[in-house]
């Protein structure tokens, strides 16, 4: 048992990932700009800010953390935003909030988690298969995940003297309530090789598997594919 930091709680895989740790009986520290869908748990401290904010966002898990025990021993960055741009499309605003939620936010979570965390601990930060191979009508959402992707690798290697692990987790087709509104999950299914989208439970998982060092210890600065076999590098 010990103590989560999952930002982007309040939905999707953050939201199956908070639950998954609290069923285990962690403390889980959920940052969201949003307020707690309803997830009850006398273990669950909810704290609401946005990622891009590194001053309240730091100030807001020292008291949380002290709240939760003193330690952190995972980070998973899930909170992301994915709004559809082209060169046609895309704007100095929605590159800013792309970017600033995504790729700052993951840098801004990480270093305020960092000092409350022992060797043996790790971050999980949410990718993409965007992140890796080309999606048309996301020009900058893949390039933010790219950058998360890398910035996962550059982390590790920085926090592999304290005991910190940093590795990535590229998400395919999820049933998260995001896809399910765009009505094109089912299509979805068709085409990919293992004929269903991933349930937002089994990522979580993996968040879980990643961050345990008894299974995962000498897994560093990589980012996992999981996609049915729907993308593959
Ligand atoms: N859904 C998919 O199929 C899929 C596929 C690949 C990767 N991903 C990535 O996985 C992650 C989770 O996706 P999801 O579909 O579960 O997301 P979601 O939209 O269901 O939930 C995202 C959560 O992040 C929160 N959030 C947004 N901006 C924030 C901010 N500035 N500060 C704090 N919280 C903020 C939202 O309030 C929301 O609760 C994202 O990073 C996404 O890019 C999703």
């Amino acid at each position: 048992m010990g103590t989560a930091v999952i930002t982007g709680a309040g939905s999707g895989m953050g939201r199956a990932t908070a639950e998954l740790y609290l069923e285990r009986d962690w403390q889980v520290i959920a940052v969201d700009v949003s307020d707690n869908p309803g997830i009850e748990s006398a273990n669950l401290h909810w704290v609401k800010a946005d990622v891009r904010n590194r001053e309240s966002l730091e100030a807001a898990l020292a008291s949380a953390v002290k709240a939760a025990g003193g330690n952190i021993d995972a980070v998973a960055n899930v909170a992301g935003v994915f709004p559809p741009t082209t060169l046609e499309t895309f704007t100095e605003e929605n590159f800013r909030f792309i970017f600033d939620v995504n790729v700052l936010g993951v840098l801004n979570v990480t270093a305020a988690c960092v000092p409350h965390m022992k060797p043996g601990s790790a971050v999980v930060n949410f990718a993409s298969v965007d992140g890796f191979t080309v999606s048309r009508g996301q020009l900058l959402y893949g390039a933010s995940k790219s950058a998360v992707i890398m910035i996962t690798k550059s982390l590790a290697l920085e926090l592999a003297p304290k005991g910190i692990r940093v590795n990535g987790i590229a998400p395919g087709w999820v049933a998260t309530p995001g896809n399910a509104a765009t009505g094109r999950m089912e299509e979805a299914a068709k085409s990919i090789p293992v004929g269903r989208v991933a349930q937002p439970s089994e990522i979580a998982e993996w968040v879980w598997l990643l961050s345990d060092p008894t299974k995962a210890g000498f897994v560093d600065g990589e980012t996992i594919v999981i996609s049915g076999a729907d993308v593959m590098r």
